[in-house]
Parts: structure tokens; C-alpha cells; sequence
């Protein structure tokens, strides 16, 4: 049985994203939040992110839930599993199997902002988990988790190293915030991508064949579109930047040549200069002593953590406290 909710507002794109650009592009330097990129094209583009060589988080990742999956599901016995910024659900379904096996598994809550990759990734997994609940919500995991279904112990997944999309200030707002929707003893399992060399780290976010650059400047279509801008999205050169103080990858769009952009939606002119930075994205890259305290801070005592092999990424199992 599928049920999909939609819990944006109806405005989302006119009054959330009006609100966004135009704080960001006011902003000096300019900034976009990420969240923008997932249109239905930003999700594709992103499902082939995952399959290039630089880009090994996924893998990874997926290496340590096959691994860990049985050892997960005898610890939790989640009779629920909440997955925030779900996208394709790909990995999840490592957890799907294990729980099914397990015996616990009832319901599965996948939440996204992007409608078409949780409908899609919604109904697949109805069709291939029959017996299983599918609850998907579309919705913002920064406002939209109060009164999730499903039946204790819920376990809320977030996968993918996405907590890294947040800066530390939203990052602790957003931990605290998954506290206060558990009740003590629920779980929370968390994907982080680690502090690495940056001749790997760069590459993942350069990519070769030019798919993360395509990601980047969907932004820009995404805005045009909504907001009737004119942004011209080859005029932006992609760029990604280790910040080796703050731990994170940026990602930038350079203009090219000095431009004026009309965003007509917002009565709005914006001025690039040449070379001008627009900041899209930050993927913060964590270490485990930083992981477990900022889930202490938040009110979670972590119980397990785990490597893939080559210790590029991490994935935490924690408890609400
Ligand atoms: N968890 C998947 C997808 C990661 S991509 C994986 O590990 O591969 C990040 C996902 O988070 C996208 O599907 C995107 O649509 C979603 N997302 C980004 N910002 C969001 C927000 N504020 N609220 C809900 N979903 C968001
Ligand atoms: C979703 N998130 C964890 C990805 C990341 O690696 O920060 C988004 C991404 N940006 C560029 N490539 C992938």
C-alpha cells in the first residue's frame, strides 16, 4: 500500500524560493541553498552522480550498510524506518532487507522535497516490499517532521553525507529538531562523509565527464524557470574548492564575463562581475570525535560506529537519549 502526503505549502516555489534568492543573491558573496538543485532533472542528475568513478560516498556508504544491515536490525528491531532526503531509496533497501528478515519492519516513511524522485522511489519499493506500509511524504526535513506515522521503535535514517549539505548552525537546529520528534530509545542512523586527502575529495565534486557541473548549474534553470529569470547557465563556470579550515567542500558557479541577470518574478536586477562566485553548496566532510559530539549535544548517545574499508565514510548508529 502507497500513500503519498504532500506537506509543502502550495507557494513552495513561489514564496519559499522567492524568500531564498532573494536573500542569497543580495548576499555578498552570493549564496543559493542546495536544496534548490532537486527539480526532476537535479534528481537525475544526481542518481548519475552516484555512478561516477571520482564519486565514491555512495559505494562506500553502500558497502557499510551491506555489511552492518543484520547487526543493525537485531539492535534496533525499528518496526518503522523514517528516511529523510530519501531520493532514489537505492541503499535503503540494504535496511528493507535486513528488517524484513529481522521481523520487525512494518512501515516504511520516506521523506524528500524533490515529488518525483519520492514517487517514484515510493512506488518501486510498494511494489517490490509487498506486505510493507509506504508512507511517503514530500516535504522539507528542516520543517516538516512533526507527526510522522508509524509504530515504535522508529529508526530515522539520513543517508548519503546530505547532514553535510547544512552548516553547523543549521546542522545542530536540525539534530536537535530529530530529538524532539523521537521519544527515548528510538534510533537514529546517520551517513557521513570523512575527512579525506583532497586529491580525492576534489575529484568528486569535479568529476571528469562534466555530470556534477550540470548539477551545479541546475540551480540556475531551476530559478529561471520558476521565477522567469534569465540566467544563463553556460555563462557559469563550475567550481569545487576544499576549505581545509572549515572541513568542507564548496561548490561555485564563476561567471564568465560580467552580466546582468533579470529575475522578473522578483522585480529583481542582480550584477556578476567577472569571475564573481555564487556559493551553492557546502559538503562538509566530519571526523568521529566531531560526529559524536555534535549527536551528544543534540541529545543522542551513539552506540555503534562504522567504516567502509578504506575509511572514507561513516555511518553512526544512535540512540535518543
Ligand atoms: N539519500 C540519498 C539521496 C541523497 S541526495 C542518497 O544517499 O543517495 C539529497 C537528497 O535530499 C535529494 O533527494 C534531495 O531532494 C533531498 N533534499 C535536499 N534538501 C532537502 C530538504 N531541505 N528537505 C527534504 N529533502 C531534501
Ligand atoms: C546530497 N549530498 C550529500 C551530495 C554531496 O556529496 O554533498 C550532493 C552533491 N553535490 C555534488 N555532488 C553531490
Amino acid at each position: 500500500m502507497t500513500e503519498i502526503e504532500n506537506r509543502l505549502p502550495a507557494d513552495h516555489f513561489d514564496r519559499a524560493l522567492a524568500a531564498d534568492v532573494r536573500a542569497g543573491l543580495s548576499a555578498r558573496p552570493k549564496t543559493l541553498p542546495p536544496k534548490w538543485f532537486y527539480d526532476a532533472e537535479g534528481s537525475r542528475l544526481f542518481e548519475r552522480i552516484t555512478e561516477l568513478a571520482e564519486y565514491y560516498p555512495t559505494r562506500a556508504e553502500a558497502e557499510i550498510l551491506r555489511t552492518r544491515a543484520a547487526e543493525l536490525a537485531g539492535l534496533t528491531g525499528a518496526r518503522t524506518l523514517v528516511e529523510l532526503g530519501s531520493g532514489s531509496s537505492e541503499k535503503t533497501r540494504l535496511l528493507l532487507d535486513a528488517l524484513g528478515e529481522h521481523g520487525s519492519l512494518r512501515e516504511f516513511v520516506p521523506l524528500d522535497v524533490s515529488e518525483s524522485a519520492l514517487r517514484e522511489a515510493a512506488e518501486k519499493i510498494a511494489i517490490d516490499y509487498p506486505g510493507l506500509g509506504v508512507h511517503g511524504v514530500v516535504g522539507d526535513f528542516a520543517t516538516d517532521l512533526g507527526g510522522l506515522p508509524g509504530a515504535a521503535p522508529r529508526m530515522l535514517v539520513f543517508l548519503g553525507g546530505t547532514i553535510g549539505n547544512l552548516e553547523p548552525p543549521a546542522r545542530a537546529e536540525f539534530l536537535a529538531g530529530l530529538r524532539s520528534v523521537l521519544e527515548p530509545g528510538e534510533w537514529l542512523l546517520l551517513g557521513t562523509d570523512l575527512v579525506k586527502d583532497p586529491a580525492v575529495l576534489v575529484p568528486a565534486y569535479a568529476d571528469a565527464a562534466g555530470v556534477t557541473a550540470e548539477f551545479n548549474r541546475n540551480v540556475l534553470r531551476v530559478v529561471n524557470r520558476e521565477l522567469g529569470a534569465d540566467f544563463e547557465p553556460e555563462s557559469f563556470e563550475h567550481h569545487a574548492v576544499w576549505d581545509p579550515d572549515r572541513e568542507w567542500i564548496e561548490m561555485r558557479l564563476r561567471a564568465r564575463r560580467p552580466m546582468r541577470v533579470r529575475i522578473a518574478g522578483l522585480g529583481l536586477d542582480v550584477e556578476f562581475a567577472e569571475g564573481e562566485e555564487l556559493r551553492t553548496e557546502v559538503s562538509a566532510k566530519f571526523r568521529r570525535a566531531g560526529i559524536e559530539a555534535e549527536l551528544g549535544a543534540a541529545g543522542f548517545t551513539p552506540v555503534r560506529y562504522w567504516t567502509d574499508r578504506e575509511q572514507r565514510f561513516a555511518v553512526t548508529l544512535a540512540r535518543r537519549a
